[in-house]
């Protein structure tokens, strides 16, 4: 069984990201098992001298959920042409620890803009020391959608279809890299 847990970027109640992460955990394959993070909002803004002993226990919770995963899959929106504060400072809560060191990475996408801020998170992760994913792109256009449309859109077969592909060949590249 692979395990991987997803990271949605966004805070908001109605986020199309956050649905995305939803619906990959309903449709993963059945040989991987995807677990929704759900403690962006929780996490205290990321401070070194909080790092050690010091380290909150929110932000221990984040880096036990990486380190024991098999892989991560980050969905995000992009704010500004970069990547949303909540989501940066996860990662940075990451930053100098093992968890990221060679962890395998997918960014799947609920908009088909937000351009800067995949590239901008593939610079950061890679730059962590994730392994980057590139082998499948999955893209599901739900931006500016409403909840009951995105829940529609994210039923559709070739959508059920696409999701579950992108975590196989995801799962593929993490047996690849052990
Ligand atoms: C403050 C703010 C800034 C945004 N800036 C951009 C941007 O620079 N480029 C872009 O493509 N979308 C931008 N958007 C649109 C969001 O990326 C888009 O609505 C996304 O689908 C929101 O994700 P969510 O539904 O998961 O919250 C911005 C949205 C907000 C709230």
């Amino acid at each position: 069984m692979i395990d991987i847990v997803a990271i949605s970027g966004s805070l908001r109640a109605a986020s199309t990201n956050s649905a995305l992460v939803v619906a990959l955990t309903a449709n993963a394959p059945a040989d991987c098992r995807v677990a929704s993070y759900g403690g962006l909002g929780r996490l205290p803004i990321f401070n070194p001298d909080d790092e050690g002993e010091r380290t909150p226990r929110e932000a221990s919770d984040l880096i036990d959920a990486v380190t024991h995963a098999d892989g991560i899959i980050v969905s995000c929106p992009e704010y500004a042409h970069g990547v949303p504060g909540g989501m940066k400072n996860a990662l940075d809560w990451l930053v100098s620890r093992d968890a990221a060191v060679g962890k395998p990475a997918m960014l799947v996408h609920a908009s088909p803009r937000s351009l800067y801020a995949r590239a901008a998170l593939a610079e950061i992760m890679r730059t962590m020391s994730f392994v980057v994913c590139e082998d499948t792109t999955l893209e599901i256009a739900l931006l500016g959608k409403k909840p009951a449309e995105v829940e529609a859109i994210l039923a559709e077969p070739v959508n059920v279809l696409a999701m579950r592909n992108a975590v196989k060949v995801f799962a593929a590249f993490i047996r690849g890299q052990t």
